[in-house]
């Protein structure tokens, strides 16, 4: 469990977001298949369902993120949101990318529609920036209890890379998201709302894939206590006190 509150990115504004996402861009992944040997039957059985709907639900354009990312940008004056958004749905993208040239490697077909990222849409575009951004969060969460998960469950170095790249990313995403959050007033009615959607993703996502999870070496209750656990740090997060300090 990583604890993200103690992060110097918990002090980041836009423009340090900016600088590390181009700085992180430069860095981006080759991935080495020469080590790769055959992906047995029963592997490609655990892995593929989960696989296609996490790559799909990396892949999006964020046409909607980016139109409120504008609203926002204007109504609060903080000018290098927008290019701070654009920066993530690249490195969002690239996650996609890499997760897509595994599947290519191991001729395993995209996903054409996924029950989960069709929910996590229609939720996003319910409405407001601040809807959008809590329930990227919620998916930014279960990213990393999932990508640990995957890269134990079974034998492979390049998804084991894919994934290390994958968990060094996406912790400093729930700290962006977070840190958007904090220009919104938190209620009590917002913590109850994000402690309901986290529950219900994560059972969605236990449900769909536990089997990856399990062979991960994760049980329900360490995979809810991992979850909640990053929610609560994000929570924190996201009160405006704790960035009034930087
Ligand atoms: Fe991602
Ligand atoms: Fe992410």
């Amino acid at each position: 469990m990583m604890i993200i509150t103690r992060s110097k990115m918990s002090q980041f504004h836009y423009n340090d977001w900016i600088r590390y996402f181009k700085k992180n861009n430069e860095h981006r992944l080759n991935i080495d298949f020469s080590k790769e040997s055959i992906l047995m039957p029963e592997d490609r059985i655990l892995i593929q369902p989960s696989i296609r709907a996490f790559q799909r639900g990396e892949a999006s354009e964020g046409r909607n993120l980016m139109r409120l990312a504008e609203i926002f940008a204007v109504k609060t004056g903080e000018k290098d949101y927008k290019e701070a958004v654009r920066w993530f749905i690249k490195e969002e993208n690239g996650h996609s990318s890499y997760l897509k040239k595994f599947m290519d490697y191991y001729r395993i077909r995209p996903s054409t529609k996924s029950h989960l990222d069709y929910i996590f849409r229609a939720f996003r575009k319910l409405g407001s920036l601040k809807c959008e951004v809590t329930v990227l969060a919620a998916a930014e969460i279960i990213a990393l209890t999932y990508y640990d998960a995957l890269s134990k469950s079974i034998d492979s170095p390049a998804l084991k890379s894919i994934c290390r790249q994958m968990l060094h990313d996406e912790l400093p995403h729930i700290i962006f998201q977070s840190y958007t959050l904090s220009h919104f007033p938190v209620r009590l009615r917002d913590k109850i709302f994000r402690i309901v959607l986290m529950g219900c993703t994560a059972v969605s996502v236990w449900a769909a894939f536990h089997e990856v999870y399990r062979a991960g070496g994760y049980n329900f209750r360490k995979y809810m206590w991992g979850n909640f656990n990053y929610l609560k740090q994000s929570i924190e997060l996201s009160q405006k006190s704790q960035w009034k300090e930087a």
